[in-house]
């Protein structure tokens, strides 16, 4: 049977996509976030996965005001990476899974999720930026280390969904991979955050202490975290760190929360600033 083999949870700032694409990383700027991922990059070389099942929200790339899917699932052979206003990444078209894929939507909508499912789409930098970083720089004309499933959540047109969705849709998540024949290894990703806000008054919002008490929250009492209520993540974490509900579709997959063992913490890395975000990342690693 397959299996959920870790997580890993990581910002998704552009302008990282845009500093690796531009060979800016190792100027004095950019360099602190690049070292914070070495070890994952290590790590990731070491634990290759069969598939990816990669949760990250669309910034009105995809979709836009005409469709807004709360939780939408890539079943497609590939995605190419979008155009948003200044070219397309010069990285390779990402490759999906579609049985595994085409499964995990049969076994969650009859789990009672309403998803919507996509063959079709351009993914944007909150895909392609988490690969790039976790995965290390790949040419355009070659190809990401495994395939991926794209599963997009709605953080950017209200209403959003609740944290504790996010996170009952995780557990719906694992028992669909727990139940697929194939014996794959399956990492899932968490993607987004960690606290900023890009317009109005309060631009430029980060809130160090609150994100490291998520990280702290998300590693040790996930389900107490699940129920914070939405207004409290734009509150502290300004608009934009909505998007940390999707690490908690991550988090509910993981085998402590679903009967099993708590998973080991691989890596832990935060800094500030990257562009105008915090950028927060985490490996949790399954333990048998
Ligand atoms: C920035 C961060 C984001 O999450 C995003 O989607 C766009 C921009 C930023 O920090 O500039
Ligand atoms: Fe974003």
């Amino acid at each position: 049977m397959a299996r959920i083999t870790a997580s890993a949870f990581t910002s998704h700032v552009p302008a990282i996509g845009a500093a690796m694409d531009l060979g800016k990383t190792q100027e004095p700027y950019w360099s602190p976030v690049f070292d914070g991922y070495q070890y994952s990059r290590q790590w990731f070389s070491e634990n290759k996965p069969d598939v990816v099942f990669l949760v990250f929200n669309d910034h009105a790339t995809a979709f836009s005001l005409d469709l807004i899917p709360t939780f939408a699932i890539g079943t497609g052979a590939h995605y190419k990476p979008a155009d948003e206003g200044w070219g397309r990444r010069p990285v390779p078209a990402i490759e999906g899974h579609p049985e595994l894929a085409a499964h995990i939507a049969q076994s969650v909508i009859q789990s009672d999720f309403d998803l919507t499912i996509v063959n079709k789409m351009d993914v944007d930098h909150g895909l392609t930026v988490p690969l790039s970083l976790i995965c290390g720089p790949v040419d355009a004309d070659g190809s990401w280390p495994c395939p991926v499933i794209p599963f997009a959540v709605n953080v950017v047109q209200y209403p959003v969904p609740s944290g504790r969705r996010c996170f009952e849709l995780g557990r719906a998540i694992r028992r669909a991979i727990d139940s697929f024949e194939e014996p794959l290894n399956v990492q899932i990703w968490g993607t987004g955050g960690m606290s900023h806000q890009l317009q109005g008054p309060r631009a430029g919002l980060i809130n160090r202490e609150w994100d490291q008490a998520f990280l702290d929250q998300l590693i040790n009492e996930p389900e107490a975290l699940a129920d914070k209520p939405h207004i409290d993540y734009v509150r502290e974490a300004g608009s934009e760190g909505i998007e940390l509900v999707m690490w908690l579709v991550a988090r509910g997959a993981m085998s402590d929360v679903n009967g099993g063992k708590a998973p080991e913490v691989k890596h832990r890395f935060y800094h500030v600033p990257a562009s105008n975000t915090a950028v927060g990342h985490l490996i949790l690693e399954e333990k048998l």
